[in-house]
């Protein structure tokens, strides 16, 4: 009957957000090139300006997160010492010409970075282009980046500027630059070193004055270790390294960014919250955020999407939030090294006796269910939790289980 309920809310859904189709993807692959320009402005490629308004009223629950401690810079936002600092080494870098290259993992806001230094750069005037190393074949990649002449390869039925041409006096951002195959490596170096470069099946060199900012997910050092990056060319784009930590280093950002995007997408949506359950709030604190603050943002939509009512449940989070591991419990996590910022947190803002109940309950029915769906099975169940027959046997004991 609730599976009814909820299907019929999809489908309604469905309709009522024609268009709006990825809000249920995890994660849509990234457009090849983006641009912004003076005739384009950025406010509508990129994300809503930050109103520090927006917290006027806020969601009870998220009220710890003192209003002082917030940092605004561009489009980003931001409680975290570690981001105040960065937004600082932004605005210095972004008076020079030398090349920046951001690590970060991914959804980390690495392309919000590379337009804030454009934005706060004397080129700012000029265009700002972007391009994904890792969604085109060499061939096309070429061609992008470098452009072609009329007849140079099949499907080529006129001359067409390059990528290089077109961020000419602004700044071009080469995003997923580990991509990158070798032998464009080399064409990069040279364009580096020469600011110039012929076009596929062209003749005549073209000069440009492009500053490159590159961005990975990766080590650069270990590809050029593993002979998949050339080394001249990292020390060429890696003159100023920018480091974006990932979202479980940032103390309360989860709780910051998590009520503004509500607070912010709540005004375009049905349901209005006011509220979280705490076993919901521990939910999503104890939860690893690989995808960072792409993966929160979709978090939020599918609460407001999917949930009702004025309190956010822990059934309006997506299904990965109702399994916590039990390796990984907060009461454990003095003695735990893989603890993150939030679950510390997380145990400072909820009282002990209130986390361990809800551990407790938690690993109860995980136990109950494991042993239905193994029939009864001991020896699969421990497997499947990661922990010895003994251990297993204790806690069924201690939980009242037979
Ligand atoms: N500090 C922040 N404040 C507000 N929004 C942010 C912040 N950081 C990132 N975002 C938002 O999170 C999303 C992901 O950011 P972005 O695309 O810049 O990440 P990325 O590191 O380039 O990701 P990927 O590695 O997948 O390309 C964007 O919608 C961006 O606007
Ligand atoms: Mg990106």
């Amino acid at each position: 009957m609730k599976n009814a309920k909820i299907s019929l809310k999809l489908k309604f859904l469905g309709q009522d957000l024609a268009g709006k189709k990825e809000m249920f993807k995890k994660k849509s692959p990234p457009p090849a090139t983006t641009t912004i320009s003076k005739k384009d402005p950025v406010s509508k490629t990129a994300d809503t300006m930050i109103d520090p308004l927006i917290f006027r009223c806020g969601i009870k629950g998220f009220e710890c997160v003192p209003f002082e401690s917030i940092g605004i810079f561009e489009k980003m936002i931001s409680t975290s010492p570690k981001m105040k600092i960065l937004f600082e080494q932004i605005k210095r870098v972004a008076r020079s010409d030398s090349s920046v290259l951001i690590r970060g993992e991914t959804g980390t806001g690495k392309e919000l970075v590379a337009k804030a230094l454009h934005e706060n750069s004397k080129r700012k005037t000029g265009p700002f282009r972007a391009i994904n190393c890792a969604t085109l074949t060499p061939e096309l990649l070429a061609s992008e980046l470098f452009g072609h002449v009329k007849g140079s390869f099949t499907g080529a039925i006129q001359d067409r500027q390059g990528l290089f041409s077109l961020a000419d006096q602004g700044t071009l951002f080469l995003d997923e630059i580990a991509e990158l195959p070798l032998d464009l490596q080399a064409r990069l170096l040279r364009v580096l070193e020469e600011r110039e470069f012929i076009p596929v099946g062209g003749t005549q060199p073209i000069s440009v004055d492009v500053r490159i900012i590159a961005a990975t997910h990766k080590s650069l050092r270990a590809e050029v270790e593993g002979k998949r990056f050339r080394a001249d060319l990292m020390y060429r784009i890696r003159v100023i390294p920018l480091y974006l930590p990932p979202l479980r280093e940032r103390d309360q950002d989860l709780l910051l960014l998590m009520h503004y995007f509500l607070m912010l997408y709540q005004n375009k949506s049905d349901r209005k919250v006011s509220s979280i359950a705490q076993d919901a709030l521990i939910a999503l604190l104890q939860h690893p955020w690989h995808g960072n603050i792409r993966e929160l943002k979709n978090v939020v939509e599918y609460i407001l999407t999917m949930g009702e009512g004025s309190e956010i449940l822990i059934q309006d989070l997506p299904p990965e939030f109702r399994e916590t591991s039990i390796e990984s419990p907060l009461s454990n996590i003095s003695s735990n090294p893989h603890a993150t910022e939030h679950m510390i947190l997380a145990k400072s803002l909820i009282p002990q006796d209130q986390i361990t109940l809800h551990l407790k309950n938690q690993e109860k029915t995980k136990i109950l269910l494991f042993l239905e769906q193994e029939n009864g099975r001991r020896e699969k169940v421990a497997q499947r939790l990661g922990i010895s027959r003994a251990t297993l046997w204790r806690k069924m004991k201690d939980y009242g289980i037979s």
